[in-house]
């Protein structure tokens, strides 16, 4: 089959179109994958600079969609199923995965298999993040950085569905505006300066919830941002640099910072995934939740599917097609 794979950790240009054997069933639900997602850990994986390094050589991609080719009698999906499937961290550019039932869930129709591959590592980590650690209220405001991105996208498609009245999205450049908008955005503000647009927006008030994916010089602000009793979350660090708090800001102003790994509270809780995907599916299937609208790359530009996140210029979520 063919597959992206990463054999040397010099960045997303390493990543090459191979021919490598087809993975075996061996319990597990054998899938022909018609589209990857590309997320940001990609990149940090190319360079080696993520928490998590597998073996040389290795093939990238958390999340993918296709369709079922063999399945075993007990895992709730069978041949010729529409699913989307997280692979986790690496595997998922490949023709052909194979993945433990649990990690596979039947795709809505309505949701094609490029959407489809765009959408669970961010939908299910924002719903962890808003729901579980946020505790979003009805009718409350969330403001989200790096709204264009694959989080702030995630983000903006389902926080009305959670409960939020209003979202602010902060964008570092008027192009990637368009793209905030059309994931639904309340309002839309440059990351320059944003403090003092979110003051003006919300009449001095502040926002309840925070949704931080990258971090850097912007934290001190994003705290100045929230009203009485708002959390900020810390989703992760595209900005590269780790914020550190001045916890008497947490006093003064009674907020919250509070972390988001969504990845790590799965493995400690085994059944939380399902349990999200309940909540997640039918909102989904109705429309509630719009479908992510992905850039899609051709999987001879993987290389540079994986580069837009890192040079900062995908517009949206990003996905390879592989069929
Ligand atoms: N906590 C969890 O469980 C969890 C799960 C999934 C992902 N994550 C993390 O969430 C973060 C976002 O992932 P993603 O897939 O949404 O990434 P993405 O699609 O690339 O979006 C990230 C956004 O960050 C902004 N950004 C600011 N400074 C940047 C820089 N120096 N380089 C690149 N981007 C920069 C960009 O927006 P502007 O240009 O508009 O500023 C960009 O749109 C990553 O750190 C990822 O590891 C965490």
């Amino acid at each position: 089959m063919r597959a992206i794979q990463i054999a040397r950790l010099d960045g997303p240009q390493a990543a090459e179109v191979v021919d490598i054997d087809e993975p075996g069933a061996d319990g597990a639900v054998l899938i022909d994958v018609h589209a990857a997602g590309v997320a940001f850990p990609d990149a940090l994986l190319s360079r080696g600079l993520y928490q998590y390094k597998p073996d040389l050589p290795f093939v990238p991609g958390a999340e993918i969609a296709g369709v079922v080719r063999s399945a075993p009698a007990d895992s709730g999906v069978s041949a010729g199923d529409r699913v989307a499937g997280l692979t986790m961290l690496s595997g998922g550019m490949a023709e052909v995965v194979a993945l433990p039932a649990e990690r596979v869930f039947t795709l809505p129709d309505n949701v094609s298999f490029e959407a489809g591959a765009g959408l669970l590592f961010n939908d299910l980590t924002v719903h962890f993040a808003l729901r579980t650690r946020g505790r979003l209220a009805e009718g409350e405001t969330v403001l989200v950085h790096g709204a264009a991105g694959g989080i702030g996208t995630s983000t903006l498609r389902l926080a009305p569905a959670l409960g939020a009245s209003r979202t602010i999205a902060v964008v570092s450049t008027e192009d990637k505006a368009d793209i905030a908008r059309a994931a639904g955005a309340s309002d839309v503000v440059l990351a320059d300066g944003f403090k003092d647009a979110v003051k003006e927006l919300t009449g001095g008030r502040g926002v309840d919830v925070v949704v931080d994916p990258v971090g850097g010089d912007r934290f001190t602000d994003s705290l100045r941002s929230l009203g009485v009793g708002g959390r900020l979350l810390v989703v992760g660090f595209t900005g590269g640099e780790i914020p550190t708090v001045k916890v008497n800001r947490l006093l003064l102003n009674n907020v919250d910072v509070v972390g988001a790994g969504w990845g790590a509270w799965t493995f400690s809780h085994p059944d939380y995934i399902r349990e999200q995907w309940a909540e997640l599916e039918p909102l989904l299937a109705s429309g509630k939740v719009s479908a992510p609208a992905p850039e899609v790359y051709p999987l001879e530009r993987a290389a540079d599917a994986i580069a837009a996140l890192e040079n900062r210029t995908a517009r949206g979520k990003v996905v390879v097609a592989l069929r």
